[in-house]
């Protein structure tokens, strides 16, 4: 029957990073591995979409109000002018957005640049429209955008170049400095931007996240996509959406429509819920992750990892491998669940540079371990548990 597959499908593999869950699930593991809450979503919204079930939205629909409130926001918080009718698609979460943008932009052929390290997706959203991945290596331990490295990725083939900012798996806030080299490159080369900006309100140390789009004459080639998940913790709800110059929303929405109609229609009532929140949900938002953020970092610091990079949002702690460990990043991750009963993913699935090309960076594409913390203190007590149960007398772990 694999003959039957197509060549697309064939290039399409299975997630690690969903594989790691499904494991963590199976053998009972704490799982700090995706990027899922495992604390309840808020009750004003968890309200807000029972009653609308009860009061029947559950039919196809498109509800317009949510494309106004995201105009709203977009004004408020990055000074954007967003025309609710014609730019604003809503989609099956930002995932379903980016998917269809690539779909709505991209030509056999064209390339596609990314930042490596990069969340997983996007590749093969990209691969499906027939495109190129071409990838730019963010120099550890912080990660930084090397101006050269990226314009030596343009050719005449460029079409786009994707931004996620607050980064997965890093959480780096990409600096103001670096979001202008990026804004200078694709007006020079014009080349259109796709942001992916899901983790806009979860950012620490008073960093605040800035939107590409923004800075000066970008936000006609940019594609913001982003979604209620991460801010909302409600990543079952599949509610998301891509902001665009009209023409390529109009695109986006047609791809939407005749792939999936509608994004949940109970779902999308409650959205409008979950946008009106006060400004003090952020906040503690906000609060909420930075103690997690500071728990983690300093739990995996006293146990040999070196976090010299804490994160600046997001909710991940992207960890490099103690010095004196010498296990790789996949070894060290069936180590942990074998021994801790906790799971974390191997760096090297967000990594896809060229290794070969450099000796170096085949080294560290194998020292990193990402730790989700998206998750209730009681599981962040108990994972600290766990891996204090195979630490040595010194405090350090000992699986190496
Ligand atoms: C960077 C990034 N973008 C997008 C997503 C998926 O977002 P959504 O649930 O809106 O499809 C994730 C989920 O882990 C993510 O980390």
């Amino acid at each position: 029957m694999e003959e039957k597959l197509s060549s697309v499908a064939k290039t399409v593999t299975s997630s690690p990073i969903q594989q790691l869950s499904f494991l963590a699930e199976s053998c009972n593991a704490i799982n700090l591995a995706q990027g899922f809450p495992d604390f309840p979503a808020p009750t004003h919204i968890k309200e807000a979409a029972v009653s609308a079930i009860n009061s029947d939205f559950n039919q196809y629909r498109h509800v317009q109000g949510i494309c106004e409130h995201v105009a709203g926001i977009m004004k408020h918080l990055h000074g954007l002018d967003v025309d609710p009718l014609t730019d604003v698609v809503i989609c099956c979460g930002q995932s379903e957005a980016f998917a269809a943008t690539m779909i709505a932009i991209v030509n056999q052929g064209d390339e596609v640049i990314l930042f490596d390290p990069s969340y997983e997706s996007y590749e093969t959203c990209i691969t499906m429209a027939g495109g190129i991945p071409v990838y730019v290596a963010l120099d550890p331990p912080y990660w930084t955008l090397d101006p050269d490295k990226l314009m030596k990725c343009f050719t005449a083939r460029t079409k786009a170049l994707v931004l996620n900012s607050p980064h997965n798996p890093t959480g780096k806030v990409f600096t103001t400095d670096e979001l202008e080299i990026i804004a200078g490159a694709c007006r020079d080369r014009d080349c259109l931007a796709v942001t992916d900006e899901v983790y806009e309100h979860i950012t620490f140390d008073k960093e605040k996240h800035v939107s590409l789009a923004s800075l000066p004459e970008m936000q006609n080639r940019t594609i913001i996509t982003s979604s209620l998940s991460k801010t909302f913790s409600v990543t079952g709800w599949r509610i998301g959406w891509a902001i665009a110059p009209a023409c390529v929303a109009s695109a986006i929405r047609n791809i939407h429509i005749r792939i999936t109609d509608c994004a949940p229609a109970p779902f999308q009532e409650a959205a409008l819920t979950a946008l009106r929140s006060p400004p003090e949900y952020f906040q503690l938002l906000r609060r909420d992750y930075e103690s997690k953020r500071n728990y983690i970092v300093k739990l995996l610091a006293s146990i040999g990892f070196r976090c010299q990079f804490a994160p600046k949002g997001s909710f991940f702690v992207f960890a490099e491998l103690p010095e004196s460990c010498i296990l790789t990043d996949v070894e060290f991750v069936e180590e942990l669940i074998k021994q801790a009963g906790v799971v974390a993913v191997p760096g090297c699935g967000f990594f896809h540079s060229d290794a070969k090309s450099s000796q170096a960076a085949f080294r560290y594409q194998r020292r990193y371990i990402r730790f989700a913390f998206c998750k209730s203190e009681a599981t962040l007590a108990a994972a600290a548990t766990k891996i204090g149960e195979i630490v040595d007398a010194t405090g350090r772990l000992k699986l190496f």
